[in-house]
């Protein structure tokens, strides 16, 4: 691939490649000396649109972990406030020679159109609703690591299903490697559809994670519902929010995970959160780290491996 734009166009050997590669990393981070060469001359730029703190600060670790002249672009402060348009900025740090460009931006598609306008690759770290595909991937080796296998587990993804990019993703990727998906949450939180992609749909907690082996919560994305239907938070936790008692119709040694940022006492119960038994969120915010630096390794080969062969053509 040239590009890390989702999850869809990636093959199943594709994705255990680049966690392979992770595990890899997760050993390298451990370490006191944290260094490796694989991106050493590149540059990466990273332009994210919207806040974040765990994609943001991965990135730039990753990169600079790997030896990348890395680049955090202020948007706030960007000439986009004076009325340039998204691909005038990307034409405009294109003329830098970038190599990897890693982009969060608020609209569906975004990163796509901003990729076909530039020579560099370009790494996905958000787009609107639509994917998330480096979170899908650390979600993957966080599950992986914790089961000793990707496949053939029952997972439950549960919450604001409707305006999650991160859900989305995770729906293709599991369902990629062969697990079996239950969404579960309000009906109004559910995409219109969402059968299509091969899940099971629930509105009762307590069924949906029965007997499950992972229980993903979700925050509900209050920025994407458009002002639409918002439910009090009050309610949403009775009914949705993980507890104690709802997390004991899940497998015994069932565990929790939460992409971040957590809002407590509404998703989810912070005894739950912070439970090292069962709660891996931090192991996820670890596997990030190593997720990214895989995926701008084998992103940089095979932009090195397009270069060598242009240059061979033009000799
Ligand atoms: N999970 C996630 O994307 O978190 P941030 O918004 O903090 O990057």
């Amino acid at each position: 691939q040239k590009h890390l734009l989702g999850i869809e166009p990636l093959h199943p050997t594709e994705i255990t490649a680049i966690l392979d590669l992770a595990d890899r990393y997760v050993e390298l981070n451990r370490q006191a000396n944290k260094h490796a060469d694989a991106l050493t001359g590149l540059t990466q730029i990273n332009m994210f649109f919207e806040n974040s703190t765990r994609t943001q600060a991965s990135f730039e670790l990753a990169g600079k972990r790997l030896g990348a002249d890395v680049m955090n672009m202020a948007m706030q402060a960007s000439s986009l406030k004076k009325g340039e348009t998204l691909i005038d900025t990307a034409l405009t740090l294109n003329a830098m020679h970038p190599d990897l460009l890693v982009v969060r931006h608020p609209h569906s598609g975004a990163v796509d159109l901003l990729a076909q306008k530039v020579n560099c690759a370009v790494l996905n770290a958000g787009d609107g609703r639509h994917e998330h595909p480096t979170q899908a991937l650390l979600d993957a080796l966080t599950i992986r690591r914790a089961k000793g296998r990707l496949h053939r587990l029952n997972i439950a993804i549960c919450g604001d299903i409707a305006h999650s990019r991160v859900a989305r993703s995770n729906i293709i990727l599991l369902g990629k490697m062969e697990n079996r998906v239950r969404l579960v949450g309000p009906p109004t939180l559910m995409p219109t559809g969402i059968a299509d992609f091969g899940v099971e749909v629930y509105d009762d907690m307590r069924e949906g994670l029965r007997d499950v082996d992972v229980v993903m919560m979700l925050r509900l994305q209050k920025e994407r519902m458009d002002g639409g239907f918002i439910p009090s938070e009050r309610e949403y936790f009775h009914r949705f929010g993980l507890d104690a008692e709802k997390l004991s119709f899940a497998k015994d040694d069932a565990i929790v995970m939460h992409p971040g940022p957590m809002n407590r006492g509404v998703e989810i119960d912070g005894t739950i959160a912070d439970d090292i038994n069962r709660s891996v969120i931090q192991e996820q915010v670890e596997m990030g780290v190593a997720v990214r630096m895989a995926a701008m390794d084998l992103l940089a080969r095979n932009l090195r491996a397009a270069r060598e062969a242009d240059q061979g053509v033009m000799a």
